[in-house]
């Protein structure tokens, strides 16, 4: 048949978010979904989707159930051959354990502190870099910053971040319009991406295999527990599992901070930067879904689910769950508790959680510094064309 081979853990995406009864957002469909069928199966994907807080974090976190090592589309005859197969976010304990371990205190808080002075740094000379008082700060600002940094940390050249943006994008992506052939089309793109970025670190693992240098992919290369393809996996998770995330949470917040009008507040510190930056990743949260098989038959919520049906379970909907959070349609600044769980729940919880909201703290906080006033310039957004990434392509504003 012609259906997409698609990989791992974004085999058989659901069509883009703003396509969903044509609109950008998903929230009401959420909605409409927790109120009549929380647990419900989609004969197009063929999956069952997960809508209910409560049932999103056991899906998420009961991997003896719940498998991260999804298999490709059984009808596609493609092998799962892809590096990503073989990294942390695709497999399951005890396994998952050993590809995480050996990188797991360079992510800590207090490692990833250390890094507070160069990611101001980049900051600054972004915002020097930018001409005039209207642009779009998605461009200019919160698609390069991820960017610089990764590239920092696995020591890569930076210069090459519009390769790395077209490598991660062509994973997440998926057609606006969804036939054959732009399925096949989007697939092809997808797989001529992972053979560029393999070959890449390739040669950058083999070229640093003994080192002692001290960045991430010499700290891959030189993991005896890891194979060789494993270690390949660990490199091409981490250029792009950080990316697109971390350039929508800085997007979304900016969008979201002036679209409630506290951008002032944020900036005096009237408002805390921090908690407004936690209530950004639940109201607007960048991974929307992340999927997983029923590794036997279960139930949830009294919905039986046959062992190796795919499971997708809807961050973005537990996430505006009017069981856990009051008000959950309302963008609430200081909002507290707040336990949204933007980063996912249980072993497969973000590695990057302590860099992405350092690096939006620092993203904010310069914006902020820098000028007097910020304004939206219009309301004509470009959504991500993505079934699973929450953001923007571009967020025009006005500075002064
Ligand atoms: C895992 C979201 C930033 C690296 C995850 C998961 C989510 C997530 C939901 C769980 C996946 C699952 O359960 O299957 C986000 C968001 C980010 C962000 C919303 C930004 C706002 C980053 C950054 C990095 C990173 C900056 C690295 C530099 C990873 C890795 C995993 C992961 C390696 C896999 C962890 C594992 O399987 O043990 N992320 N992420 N992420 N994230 Fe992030």
């Amino acid at each position: 048949s012609n259906e997409p081979s698609t990989s791992g853990v974004f085999a058989r995406q659901p069509a883009p978010l703003q396509d969903r009864e044509g609109r950008l957002d998903p929230f009401d469909w959420y909605q409409k979904m927790r109120d009549e069928r929380p647990v419900s199966y989609d004969e197009e994907r063929r999956a069952w989707d997960v809508f209910k807080y409560d049932a999103v974090r056991t899906v998420l976190s009961d991997y003896e159930t719940f498998s991260s090592d999804t298999p490709p589309d059984d009808d596609s005859g493609a092998d799962d051959s892809s590096p990503l197969s073989a990294s942390m976010i695709s497999v399951d304990p005890p396994e998952h354990e050993r590809l995480r371990q050996f990188v797991d205190d360079r992510f800590q808080p207090d490692a990833i502190r250390d890094r507070r002075p160069y990611i101001e740094t980049v900051a600054e000379s972004l915002l020097d870099d930018i001409e005039g008082e209207t642009f779009d700060i998605v461009s200019a600002y919160s698609f390069p910053l991820p960017v610089i940094v990764i590239a920092e940390l696995l020591d890569i050249p930076a210069e090459r971040r519009d390769e790395f943006k077209q490598w991660s994008d062509a994973l997440v992506a998926a057609p606006r319009e969804q036939t054959e052939e732009t399925l096949r089309k989007n697939e092809q793109h997808r797989t001529q991406s992972i053979a560029e970025m393999s070959s890449f670190f390739r040669n950058a693992l083999t070229e640093r295999r003994g080192s002692d240098r001290d960045d991430l992919v010499t700290l891959a290369a030189n993991a005896e527990a890891l194979s060789p393809t494993e270690q390949l996996g660990f490199c091409i998770l981490l250029l792009i599992a950080g990316n697109i995330t971390t350039t929508n949470l800085i997007t979304n917040a900016i969008w979201s901070f002036a679209e409630q009008d506290i951008l002032h507040a944020v900036a005096s510190g009237a408002v805390d930067r921090k908690q407004a930056i936690e209530e950004a990743l639940r109201f607007r949260s960048p991974v929307q879904a992340m999927s997983r098989v029923a590794t036997e038959d279960t139930e949830i919520d009294g919905v039986e689910i046959a062992a190796d049906e795919r499971v997708t379970a809807w961050i973005g909907s537990a996430n505006r769950d009017e069981s856990v959070f009051d008000n959950p349609d309302e963008f609430l600044p200081e909002r507290s508790p707040n336990r949204h769980i933007a980063f996912g729940t249980g072993v497969h919880y973000c590695l990057g959680a302590p860099l992405a909201r350092l690096e939006a703290g620092v993203a904010l906080s310069t914006l902020f510094d820098r000028y007097d006033t910020i304004e939206l310039r219009d309301d004509q957004f470009q959504p991500v064309s993505s079934p699973i990434v929450y953001g923007l392509e571009s967020l025009p504003l006005h500075v002064e």
